[in-house]
């Protein structure tokens, strides 16, 4: 598997820079990419709509965070069964508790809604699907170790929603949507 050779090769790298490199350049190396566990990959694939190359590349966005000493939650608008959402939630602990973070997770869990005049053909045909389940994704959660006070799941339609809810600050915002109803509603 492709993503479990990228893992060997990080870590290698990873031990071969602890060994050379100044305290200055290990210090930051904590925050190094760290791979994602293999069985949590593997549940994230089977409810995700998202690749597994951009689930490694979702995970180490997240580890970013941490070493350019952003501070802030993580929210994600499009959350489907809570493939992303688990691998977002499992980097969030990565970082540790020096900054602790909160996950949002906003979704009407009903699946798109009808697409909007300025949208495309494409955008038409997606009315109704990709029907999510609030279930899986606190399943997955759990399967990730992320304890309930660090995630909030969010249901409803984000013009519903959004509005009702205070995030001190967002480090970063992640949205998989594909019509304007749904990134500007
Ligand atoms: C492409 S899927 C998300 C993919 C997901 N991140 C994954 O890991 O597979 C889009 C999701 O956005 C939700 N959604 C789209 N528009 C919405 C809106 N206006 N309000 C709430 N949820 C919305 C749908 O219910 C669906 O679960």
């Amino acid at each position: 598997m492709l993503w479990r050779a990228m893992n060997r090769s990080l870590e290698l790298i990873r031990r071969t820079a602890r060994a050379v490199l100044p305290d200055e350049v290990r210090r930051r190396l904590r925050y190094a990419a760290r791979p994602l566990a293999p069985d949590l990959m593997a549940s994230a694939c089977a409810h995700s709509l998202v690749t597994p190359l951009n689930l490694h590349l979702l995970h180490e966005l997240v580890q970013r965070l941490g070493r350019l000493g952003i501070e802030g939650d993580i929210v994600e608008c499009g959350v489907y069964r809570g493939g992303s959402a688990a691998v977002l939630g499992s980097a969030m602990l990565g970082l540790g508790d020096e900054c602790p973070r909160k996950l949002w997770l906003f979704d009407s869990f009903a699946g798109m809604p009808a697409a909007g005049e300025q949208d495309g053909e494409f955008s038409h045909t997606l009315k109704g699907t990709y029907v999510g389940s609030e279930q899986q994704t606190r399943q997955l959660l759990e399967q990730a170790g992320v304890p309930g006070g660090r995630f909030q799941i969010v249901t409803g339609f984000y013009a519903d929603t959004l509005p009702t809810v205070e995030i001190p600050r967002i480090a970063r915002c992640c949205t998989s949507t594909a019509t304007s109803m749904s990134r500007t509603s």
